[in-house]
Order: C-alpha cells, then sequence, then structure tokens
C-alpha cells in the first residue's frame, strides 16, 4: 500500500518515523507534500521518501491519503484533490474534523476515517484514537488498523467521546513530559546528574504505564503498594496533594477541553 501525507509537520513526521523505524512500510511507498517545497526536500530527503509538488500529485500516487494540515487549512487545501479522494481511503489526524465536517468537505461516497494521533507513534508507542463513524469499507478499515497498529494502540470512540481521547492521549505528552522534568529538577537539586536522573524519571513512568497496561491493576492500588506505613513514599504523596497535584491534572484536562 503506497501513503500519502498532506502536510508534512509535527504530525505527519512523526508518523512516518514510526512506521519507518518500524520498517511497517518502506520509504519508497511514502509520498509527501507541504508549503514549503525547499524544507519538505530536505525532511523528504533525510527519510528517504517521495516530496510531491502537489496535493494533486501525493493524492495521485497514493492509495490511502493522510490528512495532515492544520484544522484551518482542511478545507482550503482538500477542495482540488476532491475528486481525486473520491477514489482512495482518506485518513484525517486533523483535531476538530470529525465524520460530519469531512461530509461536507469530501465528495459523497468518499471513503473516510477521522482520528487523533498522539506524538509517541514516532517511537511505535503511540495511540491512535479513531472515531466509530467512518466511511472505510472493513478492508480499508482492516488496511489501515494492520498498518498503523505497528506504531500505536488504535482506539475507537463514539463521536462524542472524541475530543476528550484525542486531548488525554494528544495534550498528555506534555503533560507526562512536565511530570519528568519536574521530578528530575528534583533529584537534581539533591544531587543526581541531570541525564541520568532523565533517564531514570522516564523509564519509571514508562515502566509505571507498562505495569498498569499488563497487570491492570487500579492506579491507587499501585500507589498504596509503593507507600509502606509511616515509609518515605507517603511523604511525597501527601506532599503532592498538598501541592494540589492531582487537582492540577483534572484542571488541565478541563482547560484543554475549554470548560
Ligand atoms: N502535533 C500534535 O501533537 C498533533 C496531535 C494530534 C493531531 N494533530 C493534528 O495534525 C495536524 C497537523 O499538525 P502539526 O502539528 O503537524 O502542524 P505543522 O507542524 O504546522 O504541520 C502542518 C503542515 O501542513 C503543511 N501545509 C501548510 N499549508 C499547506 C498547503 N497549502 N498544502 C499542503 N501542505 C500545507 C505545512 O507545510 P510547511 O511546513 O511547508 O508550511 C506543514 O508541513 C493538525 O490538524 C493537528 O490538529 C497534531
Amino acid at each position: 500500500m503506497k501513503i500519502g501525507f498532506i502536510g508534512f509537520g509535527n504530525m505527519a513526521q512523526a508518523l512516518v518515523d514510526g512506521l519507518l523505524l518500524k520498517e511497517a512500510i518502506r520509504p519508497e511507498e511514502i509520498f509527501v507534500c507541504a508549503k514549503n517545497w525547499e524544507k519538505l526536500k530536505k525532511n523528504a530527503e533525510e527519510r528517504g521518501i517521495n516530496p510531491c509538488r502537489t496535493a494533486e500529485e501525493t493524492a495521485e500516487r497514493s492509495d490511502l491519503v493522510v490528512v495532515a494540515v492544520k484544522p484551518y487549512l482542511v478545507a482550503e487545501v482538500l477542495e482540488p484533490v476532491r475528486g481525486l479522494l473520491r477514489e482512495k481511503t482518506v485518513v484525517s489526524v486533523a483535531a476538530g474534523f470529525p465524520y460530519d465536517r469531512y461530509e461536507e468537505i469530501l465528495l459523497p461516497g468518499t471513503h473516510h476515517l477521522s482520528t487523533i494521533p498522539n506524538t509517541p507513534v514516532a517511537v511505535g508507542e503511540g495511540i491512535i484514537i479513531c472515531e466509530q463513524q467512518h466511511s472505510l469499507t472493513e478492508e480499508e478499515y482492516g488496511q489501515f488498523e494492520t498498518l498503523f497498529s505497528r506504531i500505536a494502540v488504535i482506539q475507537q470512540v463514539q463521536t462524542a467521546q472524541l475530543s476528550v481521547a484525542g486531548n488525554l492521549s494528544g495534550c498528555g505528552p506534555a503533560f507526562a513530559a512536565m511530570f519528568i522534568e519536574a521530578l528530575a529538577d528534583g533529584a537534581v537539586k539533591h544531587g543526581l546528574p541531570r541525564e541520568l536522573s532523565y533517564r531514570l524519571a522516564s523509564q519509571m513512568v514508562a515502566g509505571t504505564g507498562k505495569m498498569q497496561q499488563f497487570l491492570g491493576t487500579h492506579p491507587g492500588a499501585m500507589k498504596d503498594a509503593v507507600c509502606s506505613p509511616g515509609g518515605l513514599t507517603i511523604k511525597g504523596v501527601a506532599a503532592l496533594e498538598r501541592g494540589g497535584f492531582r487537582g492540577a491534572v483534572i484542571d488541565a484536562m478541563d482547560a484543554v477541553e475549554g470548560d
């Protein structure tokens, strides 16, 4: 399967880097276009993938076309390729562009799926939130899932949950990175070298997440398991509660959800 990316910025590059890292697709099967040709050519050459002059060329040469421009540009950029996309599998990564909005933009009968990936796809550990309502055939959805499950957990949600699920997984890396940085700051304050602090903090977060996934244990029980009576960890937990840690995280989700 040949894949095209209309827009080759942060998110499209993260997806391509993950697919290449996992050898899920060969570089010569990837076609990309963007606004700035020189920048695109450089980004494409670094990866051995094909830069295209236009969205039309990208769509023509691809079976599956990923729409990866900023949301405010989606309608404008797709306008000249609507006819070509009628024959392709269209996968959107634009935030705030569910099924109904694409029905207004694309030609009737176009096969399309709205998704929200997160940046850890670049290392094959991402999440791709997919809207349950889509117009891909079973075979097309199967091909999408087979390919992209190499770099992400594929999770379908109802349209009403698309935003909050996308924000949890899409904004979450920023929140998690802040926690990693803060934890390392605390360790550096007490004498641990900076690089070692980041390495330990990141592995701790990755390992804790993996353990929760693997065992399915309630996160509260995982916290309890580390807190021995009168021990050190519970003192740290109490300090986090005094600092409003959980409330701050919930406030962050409220802020991104516009609540
Ligand atoms: N970043 C994330 O974590 C994240 C997470 C989930 C979803 N998304 C979604 O991913 C989409 C892209 O976001 P991003 O962060 O990757 O943005 P970005 O880094 O700004 O990339 C946007 C890309 O679109 C290209 N572009 C602009 N005008 C174009 C045109 N007329 N024709 C073709 N390409 C054009 C840009 O080209 P130039 O660079 O040459 O200007 C750039 O390659 C957005 O819809 C966003 O909602 C992003």
